[in-house]
């Protein structure tokens, strides 16, 4: 907006002038999502988590010899700090996980001061691999730490997914039982939330890192802005949703009609979006998984049941065909994590993880553009004209 010089920011205007990006193309109208030109369909078929990490940070498919290094280095970057680790105590138990791991990672700017300056490749190329690295050990003592449980070492003979998972429910007195099913379904969710142009969370980490401050803590604001039940916070929030409907006896006609009637408060979470009015293609893909996955689960969630008679009610009724309402990537994302066996407050965090790769990408595009400017968006004042001051004895 600075650009052109217009002096109103309307959180709902789209200037596709302000920002220019090679990383990912949306079309909102077509339902169409592409990583670097590669169709999100076939990535979520045919990649894997790291290789698309890789594609979207550098801007190509790796090859076996880039990507076995990519890989190796980041194996060797999962450990956090000790006294990092001693960072976690000082949080309450009950604490929310999401405010934990964006102070964590903010903390990362402390602990690795020698990965800071912006404009050396070098340690903008090693703040890179320790983010990828160590922010699913954070997640997973974040986790942790919520439950009382000791934390687990980073076992670097597992891949990123596998060593997640081992740390975030496997425990020092057994060995933990790696599920295929699960990795795989989980590092397809990761790429489906890899990245998504310029979304609340990676326009902060834009905004946030154009003063030229560091990738870790430009990174911790984009957390905390997906935080949001608007954004990454809303696949919490359908779960909680669909469990207040079970909870009313699973009637959702009733529901609907407080969405139609717009109860304050009562919106169709998981519905809607600032740039898709048609079928967020990441939906079909998690809602045709979710089927597979609660099914090699062994697990029957009648949330699943409720969120499709959501989902079939809401494509047939006028008030959502009308304002072009689809579900969006949160709505049965939430599902699959609760199979998996995370609680609903953890649902965000893997968000922020499957993002990760996207506003690390989006900061080195913007800070390695030599026409970047500092974010300093306009406004429309809409206050006082001039006027005198007022002496107490006058007032
Ligand atoms: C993400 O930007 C991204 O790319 C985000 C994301 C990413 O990958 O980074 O895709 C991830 O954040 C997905 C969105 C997750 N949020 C939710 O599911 C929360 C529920 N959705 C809504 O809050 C809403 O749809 C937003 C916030 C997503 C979009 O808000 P907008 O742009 O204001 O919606 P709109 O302009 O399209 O709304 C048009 C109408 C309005 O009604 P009217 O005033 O015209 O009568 O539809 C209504 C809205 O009130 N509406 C809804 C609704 N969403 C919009 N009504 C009921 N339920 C909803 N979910």
């Amino acid at each position: 907006l600075a650009d052109t010089g217009m002096t109103t920011f309307d959180p709902g205007f789209v200037n596709t002038s302000s920002t220019k990006s090679a990383i990912t193309y949306i079309d909102g109208d077509a339902g169409i999502l592409r990583y670097r030109g590669y169709p999100i369909e076939q990535l979520a078929r045919s990649s894997t988590f790291i290789e698309v990490s890789y594609l979207l940070i550098y801007g190509e498919l790796p090859t076996p010899a880039q990507l076995e290094d990519f890989t190796d280095k980041i194996r060797r970057h999962t450990l956090l700090h000790e006294d990092l680790k001693r960072f976690f105590d000082g949080f309450p138990r009950n604490a929310h996980p999401m405010p934990v791991v964006s102070s964590a990672v903010n903390a990362l700017s402390a602990y690795y001061q020698d990965s800071l300056d912006p404009k050396d490749p070098e340690q903008v190329e090693l703040s890179t691999i320790r983010l990828l690295a160590k922010l699913p050990t954070i997640a997973a003592y974040a986790y942790k730490k919520s439950v009382g449980q000791p934390f687990l070492y980073p076992d670097n003979s597992l891949n990123l997914v596998e060593n997640f998972l081992r740390m975030t429910f496997g425990l020092p007195a057994e060995p933990y039982e790696i599920d295929p099913a699960v990795v795989d379904a989980l590092d397809m969710l990761f790429i489906l939330h890899a990245d998504h142009e310029q979304n609340c969370s990676t326009s902060t980490v834009r905004l946030v890192g154009s003063s030229q401050a560091n990738l870790f803590t430009s990174i911790s604001g984009g957390i905390n802005a997906l935080w949001g039940p608007l954004h990454g916070g809303a696949n919490q929030a359908v779960l909680e949703m669909l469990e207040d409907i079970r909870a009313g006896g699973g009637d959702t006609t009733d529901f609907m009609n407080r969405v139609k009637n717009k109860e304050p408060g009562v919106k169709l979470m998981g519905f809607g979006h600032r740039v898709y009015k048609n079928y967020d293609p990441r939906a079909k893909l998690v809602k045709a998984a979710a089927d597979k996955v609660l099914e090699s689960l062994g697990v029957s969630d009648e949330l699943l049941d409720i969120a499709k008679g959501l989902e079939e009610v809401a494509l047939n009724d006028d008030y959502f065909i009308s304002r072009r309402l689809y579900p969006n990537v949160d709505f049965y994302t939430g599902l699959i994590y609760r199979a998996m066996g995370f609680p609903t407050r953890m649902f965000t965090v893997l968000f922020a993880l499957g993002r990760l790769p996207g506003w690390i990408a989006h900061w080195r595009e913007m800070n390695a553009d030599p026409s970047t400017k500092i974010g300093r968006p306009r406004q429309v004042y809409t206050g006082y004209t001039e006027r005198d001051y007022v002496d107490l004895s006058g007032r």
